[in-house]
């Protein structure tokens, strides 16, 4: 397993199976970094990883700005083993996770552009600290346009069975493939019938996409969210994690 990002249109189930596909891959690599890109974060609940307060904005320095060719571009200030040393938190099966800061969080905060700099730490995390990468991306389609993947190994799209979902996905693909991106992968999720699954595969069959995985609507899901616990803790036998562990053996095949 390299670095996977997981995007996909707002409410699709990105973080809960970010979440779920970090806390396994910890177990079967014995380390994974964790990366929450969105700027209200909730993938440490996702991973049952809590953090008391709100996640503070990275320090400016995290950033510099390089000029080359006459043209700015921006890195990270420090070694990336600096930052997760002072800014990540440690949760169960070795599970590290970063989150950027929450928007809200006051104080002065690295005014830099977040998605330089979640593309700056998940491009740091595996070329200088070998730490393989989860990173659950906000649902606007702006970390496309704004190259947020470009260190990113292969991308995950989060859809719902349902045509505006489809078509957000597809929108997707089309921009991680402008921006390069080889290996996209659908992911089919809160699927009920098999009515539904035909549908989502005739989508991405059309748009030439892969489906690394169909994980069913379950109830365990929103039972989990109602006890503010992850899903791999409120249900490890149930279907869901029973789905990512698929897909992660898959992704590491
Ligand atoms: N397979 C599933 N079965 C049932 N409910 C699910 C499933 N996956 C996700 N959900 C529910 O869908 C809702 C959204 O999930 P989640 O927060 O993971 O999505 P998201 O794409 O990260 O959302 P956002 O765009 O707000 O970041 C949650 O209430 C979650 O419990
Ligand atoms: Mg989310």
């Amino acid at each position: 397993m390299q670095r996977i990002a997981v995007s996909g249109k707002g409410g699709s189930g990105k973080t809960t199976i970010a979440g779920t596909l970090a806390r396994l891959s910890g177990r079967k690599l014995g380390h994974v970094l964790a990366v929450d890109g969105d700027p209200n974060p909730n993938l440490g609940r996702a991973m049952g990883i809590l953090r008391e307060g709100p996640w503070p904005l990275l320090p400016p320095d995290t950033m510099k700005v390089e000029e080359i060719d006459g043209k700015k571009v921006s890195r990270l200030g420090k070694p990336i083993r600096e930052i997760l040393a002072t800014h990540s938190i440690t949760g169960p099966d070795g599970v590290r996770l970063l989150a950027l800061g929450e928007v809200e969080a006051s104080g002065k905060g690295c005014l830099c552009s977040r998605h330089a700099m979640v593309r700056e730490i998940v491009g740091a995390a595996m070329e200088e600290a070998n730490e393989p990468v989860v990173l659950d991306m906000e649902a606007s389609l702006e970390h496309m346009r704004r190259g947020t993947v470009k260190h990113v190994d292969k991308l995950l799209v989060v859809t719902e069975p349902y045509y505006r979902a489809l078509e957000s996905a597809g929108r997707l693909v089309r921009l991680a493939r402008e921006l390069g991106l080889a290996k996209i992968y659908a992911v089919a999720n809160k699927v009920r019938s098999p009515t539904e699954e035909e549908v989502i595969k005739d989508y991405f069959a059309n748009l030439e996409v892969p489906i690394i995985a169909i994980i069913p609507f379950d109830d365990s899901v929103t039972e989990a969210d109602l006890e503010g616990k992850a899903v791999i803790d409120h249900a490890p036998n149930g279907a869901v994690v029973k789905a990512v562990d698929g897909m992660l053996n898959r992704l590491m095949a």
